[in-house]
């Protein structure tokens, strides 16, 4: 049988998605209730992480203890990762001695690669193409406040990086229309994108792409990897920082999403992360309990 993974969101069909989406429910439930679940009870969760995290660590690590079992996290620095050890043997080896690995890496095509080495469901912790987990929870989150988000308009305010293009494969599967602004020089590589994909508006203009959105994003203008080029960036992205004023484009009700961690007054001004409209620290938080029913599936 084929194993399944979690590389990017297309990986999933809305059924799947939906299934897990009712479980993360359950167990949000159970967490905040205190009550004991621990369906993968001596099952092993190895993380290994090429790149920074607290978010993504903390959830899986935290989540697959909560769930009966034990997590192990391994980087490139107290390891032989990163030492030239073929990305596929290390596939067959450490698949061998557990249940589910979650990788952060920089290329989809080594994720890819581990994965079909693995004997064991792979996630995708981030790569510099996707972050499936950081998306699926924004979703469930944006459904938790407001029902339903077939049929809405999302803006996306920045650059065309990983977020992007995992908002790009949500708009596809959860059926809603994606608008688009993105500075000059850090525009959607079209060829990333399926030829048969229309529900999506580029803008040159980020206050036009809020206009009547239900959901306006943004993600740090130096994203990992990209430090050297953060002053080319600060000058590029000025005008682009989600404030008050581009809020105010959007329908009334709509809600702030960042993945974090942010940076007040560069891509999000203080009144808006810490405003009504945002719903950051939920968001966050769904990453624990997401993620923990996307163990369970998977498992
Ligand atoms: N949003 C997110 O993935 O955060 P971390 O980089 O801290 O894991």
């Amino acid at each position: 049988m084929a194993i399944k993974h979690f590389l990017q969101l297309a990986d999933f069909t809305l059924d799947e998605f939906n299934y897990v989406m009712e479980r993360a429910r359950i167990i949000k439930r159970k967490f905040k209730e205190y009550q004991i679940y621990h369906p993968l009870l001596d099952r092993t969760l190895v993380m290994v992480f090429e790149k920074n995290s607290t978010r993504t660590r903390l959830s899986f690590e935290a989540g697959m203890h909560q769930l009966g079992g034990a997590a192990i996290y391994l980087n490139t620095r107290d390891s032989q990762l990163g030492r030239g050890e073929p990305v596929e043997d290390a596939g067959q080896v450490m698949s061998r001695m557990c249940d589910i690995i979650m990788i952060r890496t920089f290329g989809q095509d080594i994720i890819e690669r581990f994965a079909a080495h693995s004997r064991v469901p792979v996630i995708n912790g981030l790569t510099n193409e996707h972050h499936p987990c950081q998306v699926f929870a924004d979703v469930f989150t944006y459904i938790e406040h407001r029902g339903s988000i077939a049929g809405k308009k999302v803006a996306w305010v920045g650059d065309a990086n990983n977020m992007l293009y995992s908002w790009l494969q949500a708009a596809q599967i959860f059926d809603f229309h994606l608008n688009i602004s993105t500075p000059k020089g850090y525009e959607v590589d079209l060829s990333r994108v399926p030829k048969e994909q229309t529900n999506y508006t580029l803008f040159d203009n980020p206050s036009d792409a809020c206009e009547g959105v239900s959901l306006v994003n943004t993600d740090v203008w130096t994203s990992m990897g990209y430090e050297a080029e953060n002053q080319a960036r600060l000058k590029a992205f000025d005008g682009w920082i989600v404030d008050q004023a581009k809020m105010s484009r959007a329908l009334p009700d709509a809600l702030f999403m960042h993945c974090l961690p942010a940076h007040r007054g560069e891509e999000v001004s203080a009144e808006v992360i810490d405003g009504p409209q945002s719903v950051v620290w939920d968001e966050a938080e769904n990453r624990l309990h997401i993620q923990k029913a996307l163990l369970e599936y998977l498992v």
